[in-house]
């Protein structure tokens, strides 16, 4: 990704490109190096600014971005907290899919960082979408009534308990975790904490190379990145109601097993419908 800057060149194996000759040129418009090669120019996308970011730290992929927009349902106006900040990728995305109308407020713990990222922010003209706040995660979320949560850190499972106190009702947490061990005990932080709806996927993705009568996948990829674990929260009230209720309701029928009869139920419900 280059920035055009009247009077400079750029040296290339395929000869240098004079940037006043792009100058007033279309996106598009073809044009040709000191070699006679022939470019073109592009606009950047979302993905361009997210893979030729300055890094500083691992970054979140597009693949798994994507997903972890999905999942956290995010949209134009939506408040997101995202940790850690790291190179900003995550950030980018997010910041673009929130819009003017909405929030990023992204922690990081260490300012060398964070000034990389709003680098890449800033050249992504995101920045006004986007709050960036030094600290540790860990000791605590300050913004209230959130959409979503957006973890990418070595210990996302001691941030559940702050990120249940920072998303409104039903709002919505998102993990990326490269380690399953990371993701077991995410899960058991969400399962204590008043989440539920828990899942962890992980994306591959296998480009093809497409050619009449050779097509199939490309014979390199890569193998993993991370896994994405996504939660609901509800109200912790609404549990402790519901398990004094089966406690209750244990007490009062102590021969009836409650989880195996709700099976049965199902089994039987299932059975009808497949007759
Ligand atoms: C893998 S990087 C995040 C990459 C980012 N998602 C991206 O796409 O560029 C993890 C970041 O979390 C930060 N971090 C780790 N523990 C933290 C904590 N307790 N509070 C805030 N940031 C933390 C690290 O300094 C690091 O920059």
């Amino acid at each position: 990704m280059l920035k055009v800057e009247a009077g400079k060149t750029f040296h290339t194996h395929k000869g240098y490109l004079k940037f006043d000759d792009l100058i007033g040129k279309e996106y598009g418009e073809p044009f040709k190096s000191s070699l006679g090669i022939t470019f073109t120019t592009l606009k950047p996308n979302l993905t361009d600014y997210m893979m030729k970011s300055g890094r500083n730290t691992q970054i979140v992929y597009p693949k798994d971005a994507a997903l972890i927009v999905m999942f956290s349902g995010i949209g134009p106006g939506s408040r997101v907290f995202e940790s850690g900040t790291g190179t900003g990728a995550l950030t980018t995305a997010l910041a673009h899919y929130v819009g003017p109308t909405g929030k990023v407020y992204t922690y990081e713990l260490r300012p060398e960082f964070q000034k990389n990222a709003a680098k890449n922010i800033q050249r992504a003209k995101l920045q006004n979408n986007v709050e960036m706040k030094s600290g540790d995660v860990t000791m605590g979320i300050e913004e209230r009534d959130l959409d979503a949560v957006i973890l990418d850190l070595a210990v996302p499972w001691l941030v559940i308990p702050h990120a249940y106190q920072a998303l409104k009702p039903s709002g919505i947490l998102v993990s990326f975790s490269p380690t399953i061990d990371q993701v077991v005990r995410t899960t058991e932080a969400l399962r204590e904490n008043g989440f539920v709806f828990i899942e962890t996927i992980e994306c591959l993705m296998r480009t093809m190379q497409v050619e009449r009568g050779k097509t199939r996948p490309n014979t390199m990829m890569t193998g993993h990145t991370g896994y994405i674990t996504h939660a609901r929260k509800i109200l912790k009230q609404l549990i402790q109601q519901t398990a004094q209720a089966d406690t209750l309701l244990q007490e009062a029928m102590p021969e009836v097993n409650l989880t195996e009869e709700v099976e049965q139920e199902n089994n039987e419900d299932m059975a009808e419908e497949s007759a």
